[in-house]
């Protein structure tokens, strides 16, 4: 019962994520992928204590025999994108409903310890109210905003209905070093930094004062290993994973052009659809339950991504 088991564990989060486990003492951990944005390159430094199975969560049987008698799951295989779960809804839907349903069943049926899952902060869309807290209603503004929390309602009805131990962890704009910047549905950071090392002018949607709660990737990495360490009480619950703070896109890109010493102005295109216009996270429930503690401010995670992407880009 010790196998430890990552979906989209060669994404950004994932394979920060899997160093993290064998950091923390996992002899070794199954990831579980279908390359379609993850990359084997981000698990190079840990491959030789990595089980890679490529495999696509929406494939019951290629994926149900993996999940046998493993001791966790930390289920974030997704097509993580709310513009793109707009533009192209099916696949969106297949991989982040009909795929997390056959990992819950997989893991139900195999008998799996607890299983961890990277739900969203999209689930709240605009609340009058910040920061943000579990209690609150969900207000899903876009397709991939409803998946996630479609999801979070089954890992719950498992828990339920079938005994499985799950968690589900609402990721707030989770950035940092791998985090791939080469789609336009790439994640706001991965994209800014791109601009800034080649001196571009990054586009901003709407006017740029739509904030954030941007989370350093290894915090949201720690947190997940805590989600699957909690007492038995925390199973079906759902939690903020998530710094507590709220930037803006204008001062986000200023901070990034400061840290790096030039002045480039942003270009400015109208709102895109299905945007949340503020985003802020309160992180009392996941510290007291969960012990949070994230340990790296904005503007740590924005310098030690900056020298990743200089190091790497
Ligand atoms: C949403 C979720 C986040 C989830 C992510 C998955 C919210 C509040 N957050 O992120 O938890 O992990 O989906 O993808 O719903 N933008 C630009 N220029 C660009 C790209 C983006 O201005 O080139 C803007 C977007 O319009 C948005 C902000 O930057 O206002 C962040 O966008 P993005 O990084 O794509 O993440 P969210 O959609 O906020």
């Amino acid at each position: 019962m010790n196998q430890t088991i990552v979906t989209g564990g060669a994404g950004f989060i994932g394979s920060a994520l899997v160093r993290a486990l064998l950091a923390d003492g996992a002899p070794r951990v199954s990831v579980i992928d279908n390359l379609n944005s993850g990359k084997l390159a981000n698990l190079e430094e840990v491959r030789d204590r990595v089980d890679f199975h490529q495999a696509d969560i929406r494939d019951y049987p290629a994926i149900a025999p993996l999940f046998q008698d493993a001791g966790r799951v930390f289920h974030l295989a997704a097509i993580p994108s709310v513009p793109r779960s707009i533009t192209e809804p099916v696949p969106s839907h297949e991989s982040n409903i009909d795929g997390t349903f056959n990992v819950l069943r997989a893991a139900c049926e195999g008998r799996a310890g607890r299983v961890v899952y990277a739900a969203s902060s999209s689930a709240y869309g605009d609340t009058e109210v910040l920061p943000k807290t579990e209690a609150m209603s969900p207000n899903p503004l876009s397709p991939y905003a409803l998946q996630k929390l479609v999801g979070e309602y089954y890992a719950s009805v498992f828990s339920k209905c079938y005994g499985l131990e799950t968690v589900s962890l609402r990721f707030f704009n989770v950035f940092g070093p791998r985090q791939d910047p080469s789609s336009p549905y790439s994640g706001v950071l991965s994209l800014f930094m791109k601009h800034l090392l080649a001196r571009t002018q990054p586009t901003i949607f709407g006017d740029g004062e739509q904030s954030r709660d941007f989370t350093y990737v290894e915090d949201v990495a720690a947190l997940c290993i805590k989600a699957a360490r909690a007492p038995a009480t925390v199973s079906g619950r759902v939690y903020n994973a998530g710094n507590g703070g709220r930037f803006t896109l204008n001062q986000t890109w200023s901070a990034l052009c400061a840290l790096d010493g030039v002045s480039i102005h942003p270009i400015f295109a109208g709102p895109r659809a299905g945007d949340v216009r503020h985003s802020q996270a309160d992180t009392a429930a996941a510290v007291r339950d969960l012990g949070h503690a994230p340990q790296f401010t904005f503007e740590d995670g924005l310098r030690r991504t900056l020298e990743w992407y200089r190091a790497n880009c």
